[in-house]
């Protein structure tokens, strides 16, 4: 256990990365400009809404429930009752509610699910987890049990508008052997702000049901909650798809609730999986959601606070992007959805590991991209030339923040 433990934490870049943040934060540096990170943002209004929950279930004594028993190792039995009708009634759905499980975080989700699905199986065959559309969520990573259990694609460049270009899948290459266990995606993806398009999603869902493989669908970010997706996609979900959801980017990370959507198979193993490693997930993520979604609250949290708030924040590190950037070879994904901007500083002299490092000697804390191509083939050039930014940050920060990138930038590129 040991061995396999410490051999995890020695090859985690991206722990590296955390403990950096971590002590950026608490060093109160008045200069600190925090552009890494995935936290969300702290939204008054979406906290007054959880404060202001949390005291009508002390005031209806329901607290003591929410913290004084273990849930049944599939979560809360009337937050997934409640969660099925909503989402029934929003996509016209059939699902119920033994087809949700609950976790403790989507982080926990992939864990279970990938391990489940990947790895060695009993016939002494090994399968993998197929990312279609590189770069893709770092925290997947890190979460197999055993080496190797991740393949991604690479993606075509589709060049844009307004220095903006987008990932697409590359189903020319995408190859689904006999070895792969399931496609997994985010949609929208943490770290690209990419969307998946109805179409490209149709045609995973196409390939993955031609080889009775599921399909999991990272919806983190999307819809209904926290909807933080500007681009038009549907939600569509089916026996073969697994969904899983998260209550973190409405701003309850520390509620550590993750779901998932699949079918009983899926979901009876995730709560088997729960039943032995937590014995229950928390109930609190569910306990403050179950009132708002039934009467309607969430609707009026996501579409007037939570997608306003980051619809505004967008706009304007798009228009600073535009100013600060103006003269230098920098790209921007095109930004659909999630919280992240995702940078490409075209024929960068030095690998954006070694930007980070030089932005951190100054400061400016932002995600260098390597870690996000799992996978990948590092002699890419494209793999050590973009960064990630998390604009759910003050705007004079962002702005401050992108003028120091802009000047390491400018020094590198000798303009
Ligand atoms: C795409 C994606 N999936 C999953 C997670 C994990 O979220 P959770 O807090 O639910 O574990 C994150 C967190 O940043 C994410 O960005």
């Amino acid at each position: 256990m040991y061995r396999l433990l410490l051999g995890k934490c020695r090859q985690s870049g991206i722990n590296q990365l955390m403990q950096d943040l971590g002590e950026a934060y608490s060093s109160d540096h008045p200069d600190l400009c925090m552009l890494g990170g995935g936290n969300p943002a702290f939204i008054p209004a979406a906290q007054e809404l959880f404060g202001k929950e949390m005291a009508r279930l002390i005031d209806n004594n329901l607290f003591q429930r929410m913290v004084g028993i273990y849930d049944g190792p599939h979560g809360e039995q009337s937050f997934r009752e409640v969660l099925a009708n909503y989402l029934n009634k929003q996509f016209d759905w059939s699902i119920s509610a033994e087809n949700i499980s609950l976790t403790n975080g989507s982080q926990n989700s992939f864990f279970y699910l990938f391990n489940a699905l990947a790895g060695e199986m009993p016939d002494g065959s090994f399968k993998k987890i197929m990312f279609p559309l590189s770069p893709e969520y770092v925290g997947y990573a890190d979460s197999g049990l055993s080496e190797n259990m991740f393949v991604s694609n690479r993606p075509n460049i589709e060049h844009l508008e307004n220095k903006q270009f987008k990932y697409r899948v590359n189903f020319d290459e995408l190859e689904i052997g006999d070895d792969i266990a399931a496609i997994c995606l985010s949609r929208p993806t943490n770290p690209t702000g990419n969307v998946v398009s109805n179409r490209e999603l149709a045609r995973l869902d196409e390939l993955a049901r031609q080889h009775e493989i599921p399909l999991i669908v990272d919806n983190a970010y999307g819809q209904p909650f926290p909807n933080v997706i500007y681009a038009d996609a549907d939600l569509s979900w089916n026996q073969n798809t697994v969904l899983c959801m998260s209550l973190s980017k409405l701003g309850l990370p520390g509620a550590r609730t993750g779901i998932v959507i699949a079918n009983k198979e899926i979901t009876n193993t995730i709560s088997a999986l729960s039943g032995i490693i937590t014995l229950a997930p928390n109930s609190v993520g569910a306990a403050l959601m179950t009132r708002m979604i039934e009467d309607g609250e969430m609707g009026h949290l996501t579409e007037n606070i939570i997608k306003p708030f980051y619809r505004t924040q967008l706009d304007a590190a798009i228009e600073v992007f535009n100013q600060v950037f103006a003269d230098l070879p920098v790209l921007m994904h095109k930004p659909e959805g999630a919280f992240f901007l995702w940078l490409w500083c075209q024929d960068l002299p030095i690998t954006t590991k070694e930007l980070y490092a030089r932005l951190k000697a100054r400061q400016v804390f932002v995600i260098p991209g390597e870690d996000f191509f799992i996978d990948i083939d590092p002699s890419w050039p494209h793999t050590k030339q973009c960064l990630r930014i998390n604009y759910g940050q003050p705007t004079e920060k962002l702005r401050a923040g992108f003028e120091v990138l802009a000047a390491e930038l400018r020094l590198l590129y000798g303009l």
